[in-house]
């Protein structure tokens, strides 16, 4: 779990969401009778999370205020409509909020490190051997904290490089350390189309989706843009923090095949240069930009020209350390792809660019000369218009 991570989730009904963007300090489960009546189930779980990294981005919870034996008193959120408990306020500790997990959009990767109030466990519940175990309410939490932070470098060692999109992320680790200066034509040819068709940015909020090495994040922000910048490579996003201006943006990582960590309409424009050629499904990650996007709000998309892809090119860089030429993966999608993919989520089209080099650009950049004339850019200039939704 990194500290730039972000995880949603929300109520049944869907009408209370909300993001975490610190990481959990633990995860676990919970026998006392409270527990069990409060969940109808076995056990509750609890995922304690620093309050200020939790954000309800979406309607208003109730609270319902409990004493326990102790005289702690809990203030207990719910949804008014559905009834589903999603957090617990600690007044003895104001500084965290115990989440309830099960009401996370991904709960995959819950582990609960602990087990608590064991002594009025159900007596058909098996607790694993390798968890700490606790007769009533531990002592303090320390040895929850260490066990769940020893449990996530576990797990982050354990990702699968093998499969494709670990594959991606794994390629852009390794390019990000020359991402910037490896003389691509394709990042060239694109900054100007990109800038021009984003016009005057200042005071706007803007989202750069796959931001990378934040080639665009740094314009953006210093011609005075809000800038929040999501990726999941951890290089790329390394080298974007490292950049003059970085200080002003607010970085995430995040997976784009994901829904966003964002309330809706959060942004007046999305930039996304260079990314979707990565992306198996394109209508979903395009309904979310949607979805972020304020009404009239526009979304400036580039991507390598489908026609590249089709002669054989994709996204691939040199490893200066070993000379192996690496591709993080692309998938082959076509024109039509992108406009139903685009048009699926009620995103309309302003403008279709297509971008070809010339001589005098393949002057500069010697990798282009053979497409003096061919399409190597697609930029799409495309605006959340209201009036598509009927
Ligand atoms: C060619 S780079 C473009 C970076 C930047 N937008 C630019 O124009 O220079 C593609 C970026 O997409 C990111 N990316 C690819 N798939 C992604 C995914 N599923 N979630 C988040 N980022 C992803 C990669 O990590 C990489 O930084």
């Amino acid at each position: 779990m990194s500290s730039d991570q972000a995880w949603l989730g929300g109520c049944q009904c869907g009408g209370i969401r909300y993001v975490i963007t610190a990481p959990p300090l633990t995860l676990y489960a919970c026998h006392c009778t409270e527990c069990q009546r409060q969940s109808s189930s076995a056990f509750g779980l609890s995922m304690p999370v620093p309050r200020s990294g939790f954000t309800v981005t979406q309607g208003n919870p109730q609270l319902w205020t409990r004493t326990a034996d102790s005289g702690r008193v809990v203030r207990c959120a719910f949804c008014p409509d559905c009834g589903t408990r999603l957090y617990h306020l600690p007044t003895r500790n104001d500084a965290v909020v115990n989440v309830k997990p099960g009401t996370l959009d991904d709960t995959s990767w819950l582990r609960p490190v602990a087990h608590v109030w064991t002594s009025s466990a159900q007596p058909w519940v098996i607790i694993p051997p390798n968890v700490l175990r606790y007769e009533r309410q531990p002592p303090d939490f320390e040895a929850l904290y260490a066990a769940w932070g020893a449990w996530c470098e576990r797990a982050n060692e354990a990702s699968p490089v093998a499969d494709s999109i670990a594959g991606v992320r794994a390629g852009y680790d390794r390019w990000a350390a020359v991402y910037d200066h490896d003389a691509n034509p394709l990042p060239a040819l694109e900054a100007a189309h990109v800038r021009t068709a984003a016009g005057d940015v200042r005071g706007l909020s803007v989202l750069d989706f796959g931001c990378g090495t934040g080639r665009h994040t740094t314009w953006l922000a210093a011609a005075g843009a809000t800038v929040t910048a999501i990726d999941f490579s951890k290089g790329m996003l390394a080298e974007a923090r490292r950049k003059p201006g970085s200080a002003n943006v607010r970085f995430l990582t995040h997976d784009l095949r994901a829904p966003l960590p964002f309330a809706d309409a959060a942004f007046d424009l999305v930039v996304s240069g260079l990314v979707l050629e990565h992306l198996q499904d394109l209508s979903g990650p395009l309904a979310e930009v949607r979805r972020v996007l304020r009404r009239d709000g526009r979304a400036i998309v580039s991507e390598i020209h489908p026609a590249m892809l089709r002669s054989g090119s994709q996204a691939r860089f040199t490893d200066p350390t070993t000379g192996e030429v690496v591709r993080p993966g692309s998938v082959p999608h076509q024109l039509r792809d992108f406009v139903v993919a685009a048009s699926q989520a009620e995103l309309v089209f302003e403008d279709l660019v297509e971008a070809a080099p010339d001589a005098a650009f393949a002057a500069r950049y010697p990798r282009a000369a053979k497409y003096v004339g061919f399409p190597m850019l697609l930029v799409m200039c495309l605006r959340a218009d209201d009036a598509s939704r009927g």
